[in-house]
């Protein structure tokens, strides 16, 4: 399994290469906040792991077992945002959280939330009522 840092790393290349077909080491350093020497040094250990393959002069691409794992984590992470949406968290603090819990969450916790998530889904009014709750004890 790769560590929380590697999957960072695996999801944010991921994204990239989805939405411009490339993925380049400023464009992950931008993304993650980190320096480029950080993204050197992870794509070294991500293609040790065989997650993916970087020459030098014709940039990195994702191996089979890392495009299965970037979707998983990307996957991943929709879920939870619609989690946190559907229980009413506020827009503005989404990204963030979701960033903060997504590698801390066992198999079992990802299964749960997705039910809940479908358990809302399947009728609108139950999340009615949570946000009806929620409105009572903000008032308290
Ligand atoms: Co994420």
């Amino acid at each position: 399994m790769p560590t929380p840092s590697m999957e960072d790393y695996l999801e944010r290349i991921y994204r990239l290469i989805d939405e411009k077909g490339y993925a380049r080491v400023s464009d992950i350093a931008e993304g993650l906040d980190v320096h480029p020497s950080s993204v050197t040094k992870m794509i070294q250990k991500l293609d040790k792991d065989n997650y993916l393959i970087y020459e030098k002069y014709r940039g990195l691409v994702l191996t089979h077992k890392g495009k299965r794992m970037g979707k998983r984590l990307v996957d991943r992470h929709h879920l939870l945002e619609s989690f946190l949406q559907m229980i009413g968290v506020q827009e503005e603090n989404i990204y963030r959280d979701v960033e903060g819990i997504e590698h801390h969450l066992s198999r079992d916790s990802i299964t749960c939330i997705e039910s809940l998530v479908e358990y809302f889904n399947r009728d609108v009014t139950r999340g009615d009522e949570l946000r009806r709750i929620r409105a009572e004890l903000d008032n308290e």
